[in-house]
């Protein structure tokens, strides 16, 4: 069966702080999934459908380690399985319950497995300690986006944009003229772009790393890995002294499919200077979230118009769009491959 997402994979289903003890309920790759923190904190992740008359769970109520439906009181423990039935005397029958799905928090953020649970493999969860890493402070961020998932990466793996749809708050200076080196590997792609001599981004002055300095060097390098992991890192130094260029900060990007036609798009933004800066934070994390408004009109609105387009006519292809092409080429190798698969019980 394929309904066009990898399922035995990793997908970011929250921010950590969106989960506690009450229900939560999100839709990840067409799976309803509700979310919970047990009394010890440790995050549950089951099947958010009543087995009885199929009520979302996440209508109903934590109690302790359970979620007890919010019609007919049906009881689940953290496991799935049903441990009462309040309006019927007798034991549970045997095997009544949901599906709980492996899940596994890391790096301030939940990771949901919607796939084969014998195949949930934690060394598959990207590399976003620098999330919570020392020496560095992050700001985070979630956008529900109506487009598909590959239309985001899209976005994110051609920065040529920032220019044209963030100019004004993001700036772009350096994007557009300096070409991109990419790199693709079997799962993963890489990208680098130095821009020499440009001027400071409103991120970089608010730092005030390099006040004082007038432009600098900079240089952009982002790296894409399946299925919607793009790391972007920003690094900036003083003029012409590129043994001192450093990520000054980085966007850390995960795109989980929702439905063929709308995605949740988690973003965090770390940063290496201004690190007890409370208005440093509150302006990076206001001005991503301008920026990424921006993206979503953008997105929203390319989604709309493919709908639309009876024409049948191809998405064309600049040469900066070869690291979003070798990513959904990844893509649909991996497709391809779990179509082949066999299910492991
Ligand atoms: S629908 Fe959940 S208990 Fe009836
Ligand atoms: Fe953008």
């Amino acid at each position: 069966m394929s309904d066009g997402f990898i399922r035995n994979q990793w997908y970011v289903a929250a921010n950590a702080d969106e989960v506690g003890d009450k229900p939560f309920g999100r839709v990840l790759c067409g799976e309803p999934v509700v979310l919970y923190r047990k009394r010890d904190g440790a995050v549950v992740a089951l099947l958010d459908r009543c087995p009885h008359r199929k009520l979302p769970l996440s209508l109903g109520a934590v109690r302790g380690d359970e979620i007890r439906c919010g019609y007919h009181g049906v009881t689940l423990n953290a496991e799935g399985v049903c441990t009462a039935i309040p309006s019927q005397s007798g034991p549970v029958p045997k095997g009544f319950g949901v599906r709980a799905f492996p899940v596994v928090e890391r790096h301030k953020l939940i990771f949901v497995w919607i796939g084969e649970p014998v195949r949930a493999d934690e060394r598959l969860i990207p590399d976003w300690s620098i999330n919570d890493k020392p020496g560095w402070t992050t700001v985070f961020g979630y956008q529900h986006v109506a487009a598909n998932h590959l239309l985001i990466l899209d976005n994110l793996l051609d920065l040529t944009h920032l220019p044209f749809v963030h100019g004004a708050v993001l700036g772009g200076d350096g994007y557009a003229e300096n070409a991109l080196e990419v790199e693709i590997e079997s799962d993963a792609v890489r990208l680098r772009r130095p821009m020499p001599d440009v001027a400071q981004s409103p991120l970089i002055v608010l730092t005030r790393k390099f006040a004082g300095q007038g432009n600098v060097d900079r240089a952009q390098t982002s790296s894409f890995k399946a299925p919607g992991y793009v790391f972007i890192g920003l690094w900036v130094g003083p003029l012409g002294k590129p043994d001192e260029l450093a990520i000054l900060y980085a966007v850390v990007n995960s795109v989980t499919p929702e439905s063929e036609r709308s995605s949740h798009y988690f973003w965090s933004v770390a940063r290496s200077a201004a690190l007890d800066d409370a208005r440093v934070s509150a302006e990076f994390h206001r001005l991503t979230v301008a920026a990424f408004d921006q993206d979503r009109i953008v997105l929203e609105a390319q989604q709309r118009a493919i709908d639309r387009d009876a024409s049948g006519a191809p998405l064309v292809n600049f040469r900066d769009d070869r690291a979003g092409v070798a990513a959904r080429r990844i893509i649909a190798r991996l497709l391809a491959e779990q179509e082949k698969m066999p299910r492991v019980a």
